[in-house]
């Protein structure tokens, strides 16, 4: 599992970096928080169960893309665009599938940019790709998902309809103060890019 580890590892230093630069360079800091785990071998026990497969580190590696996780919470939907694009355009990222539900947000309401990538590390043995999923969103998609998280744990997956309608309701109301801040944003900085949705995908976004 400790492959996994070193994977994010790997990613963390390339965001603190990046966030670190932007701060030299721009007086401006993209991200409001950084927070990674490493699945719990009960939760992957569980996960691989689910799916009918055996717990087989070989078919871990396969099928579980997961295990290495990161999320990037940003100040403005731009900046989790931005920040996608500049990790991915890395010559040593490979990019394996990119999910993007702030574009395509989910039925319920959940967005997020979602993208599993491979990094190398570096091993006595040789070089290791270790798969990462990385996530990036805004505060207002991420108090909503934690929310959402916690309400669909108390009521073990079955929420209420109204309630559903409701959390829809509340993941609107954040896109609009996403909206509203980023408006905001751009009165007060006229010359500098939007902060809200770039306009159309990044040339750059190609899941291999
Ligand atoms: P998993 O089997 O859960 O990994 O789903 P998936 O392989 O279809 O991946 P997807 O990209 O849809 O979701 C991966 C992760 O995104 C989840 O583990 C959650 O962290 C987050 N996520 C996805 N959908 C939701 C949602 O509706 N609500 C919340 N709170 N989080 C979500
Ligand atoms: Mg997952």
């Amino acid at each position: 599992m400790v492959q996994y580890e070193f994977g994010l590892r790997e990613i963390e230093t390339k965001l603190t970096i990046l966030r670190d630069e932007f701060q030299l360079m721009h007086d401006y800091n993209p991200i409001e928080h950084i927070s990674s785990r490493v699945k719990s071998l009960d939760s992957l026990a569980d996960k691989m169960r689910r799916r009918g497969l055996g717990l087989d580190f070989d078919m871990v590696r396969e099928n579980i893309t997961d295990v290495a996780g990161i999320r990037i919470t940003t100040s403005f939907v731009r900046d989790a665009y931005r920040l996608f694009d500049l990790l991915t355009a890395q010559h040593d990222i490979t990019v394996r599938e990119v999910k993007d539900y702030i574009r395509n947000p989910k039925p319920n309401g959940y967005k997020s940019l979602h993208v599993i990538v491979e990094v190398p590390v570096f091993l006595s043995t040789g070089p290791l790709a270790v798969p990462v999923e990385v996530q990036f969103r805004t505060i207002a998609m991420d108090f909503w998902a934690s929310l959402e998280h916690k309400i669909y744990y108390k009521y073990d997956g079955q929420v209420p309809d109204g309630l559903l309608a409701d959390l829809k309701d509340a993941a609107d109301t954040a896109d609009e103060l996403d909206s509203r801040m980023a408006r905001l944003h751009d009165e007060l900085h006229p010359s500098s890019p939007s902060a809200a949705v770039p306009p159309s995908p990044s040339p750059t976004i190609h899941a291999i």
